[in-house]
Order: C-alpha cells, then sequence, then structure tokens
C-alpha cells in the first residue's frame, strides 16, 4: 500500500519525507487556501519535498476550463496528477485528459457507479471519501471494499485513493479492503508509530543496558564509540 501525505504543509510534508514512508501527497483546494499560498507556487515548492504523484485539483467546473486548468497544472512538474471533480463536467474533462496522458485522480467519490465512471474515463486513480461516509452514518469501508472488488472483476488498472482516512484504524482498514493508495493527515500518520508497549519496552530495554554497563551506554548514546 502506498502512503500519501494529505496536506499542503511544507513543515508536515519535510517531517514526512525524512521518515522515508511518504509515497506521494494529495492536496484539495481547502488545504492549499489553508497555506496562503497561491496554488501553483505551493504545488512547485510540495514537488521539490517528496518526490511521488502531487495531486492538484482544478476549481474550474466546466470541461474546458478544467481541462485547460488541468492541463496547466500537470505542467508544473511531471509528478503532478490533476484533480477532477467527480461531475459529468470532470468526467468528460478527465477522459480528455487522460486521453492526453496526463494522470487524473477523480475525487468526491461517494458510489460504486461514481468509481465505475471514473475508471471508464480512464482516471489514474479515484478518491473515496472514507470519514465524510461515516460522518453521515454510512460506512465508508464498505465503499472501498466494493470498489476494489468491481475494479478487480473488470481488471480496470485505475487505483483506489482511499481518502477522508481520519484515524490509523481508518488506514489499516482501507489496507486490508485491498486499497492501493490511503491518502491521510499529518496527524493521523504520526499516530501510526503509537503504541504505549513500544515506548514502555523500549523504557525497560534502556534501563536495564545502562544498568550492566553505566558508562559504556552513555557513551553510546553520546556518539562518542
Ligand atoms: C483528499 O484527496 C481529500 O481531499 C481529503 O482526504 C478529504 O479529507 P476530509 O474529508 O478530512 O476533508
Amino acid at each position: 500500500m502506498k502512503f500519501f501525505l494529505d496536506t499542503a504543509n511544507l513543515s508536515e510534508l519535510k517531517q514526512g519525507a525524512a521518515w522515508g514512508v511518504v509515497d506521494g501527497v494529495t492536496t484539495n483546494p481547502t488545504l492549499i487556501a489553508r497555506e496562503g499560498v497561491p496554488m501553483e507556487q505551493q504545488i512547485r515548492d510540495i514537488c521539490n519535498i517528496v518526490d511521488g504523484p502531487v495531486s492538484a485539483e482544478v476549481v474550474s467546473t466546466d470541461v474546458e476550463g478544467i481541462v485547460r486548468e488541468g492541463t496547466a497544472l500537470a505542467a508544473i512538474h511531471p509528478n503532478i496528477v490533476v484533480k477532477a471533480p467527480m461531475t459529468r463536467n470532470g468526467i468528460a474533462a478527465a477522459s480528455i485528459m487522460s486521453r492526453k496522458g496526463i494522470r487524473v485522480n477523480v475525487t468526491l467519490c461517494f458510489t460504486v457507479g461514481q468509481a465505475l465512471l471514473a475508471a471508464k474515463a480512464g482516471a489514474w486513480c479515484v478518491s473515496p471519501f472514507v470519514g465524510r461516509l461515516d460522518d453521515l452514518g454510512d460506512s465508508g469501508m464498505d465503499l472501498i471494499r466494493d470498489i476494489c472488488l468491481v475494479y478487480k472483476n473488470y481488471g480496470f488498472p485505475t487505483q483506489v485513493l482511499a481518502a477522508s482516512l481520519r484515524s490509523p484504524l481508518h488506514v489499516v482498514e482501507a489496507a486490508k479492503a485491498g486499497a492501493h493508495i490511503a491518502t491521510m493527515p499529518f496527524k493521523v500518520l504520526d499516530a501510526l508509530f503509537n503504541h504505549p508497549l513500544t515506548d514502555k519496552g523500549l523504557d525497560q530495554f534502556l534501563k536495564d543496558y545502562a544498568k550492566a554497563f553505566p558508562g559504556e551506554s552513555s557513551a553510546r548514546q553520546s556518539g562518542s564509540q
């Protein structure tokens, strides 16, 4: 499973990249607006930090505008994936851009039927929003499972990018469901590291070693040996 960070914040991206576990990035107009830097500049900076697919979303809603904007975004960097909304115009534009060799992420997907349309349009990936469905009392993870099943049935190459993930459990459930990619906020990636038994175990190992070899342990930790 690939891990993408769902953020436009450069500090978060630098930390994720330093851990060596981030395969790509997703942004949306809300996340870009939060950083206060115009889309093109922010996307360029992101591409300089993470070496992998970076989703940049159009804000046009008509076919011509989506294609024009998407083509311009794709020209910023070879790693750009153009995000187009799951609308009639978005799907028409996705078909056009896919035929031109531009990778498209069809976003705001909430049903299997919509995911089928994205695959038919040749999208590089589709983004089903797990958390937003859960918020309505629906099951976001059932949607991931069903899309993975129907894509597999027909051998669609479109990847399932589980989006709107809100917790480490969401990430694990999306992996079990077979999603190709999980995109998550930085705090979810950070939370994946945590377990109290890891902290407790490490603490005990270090204490035991230090007790047996007092001088050696502190010298090793300070890097003097
Ligand atoms: C990613 O592509 C989506 O824009 C994002 O995951 C949405 O997450 P949210 O529902 O937490 O805003």
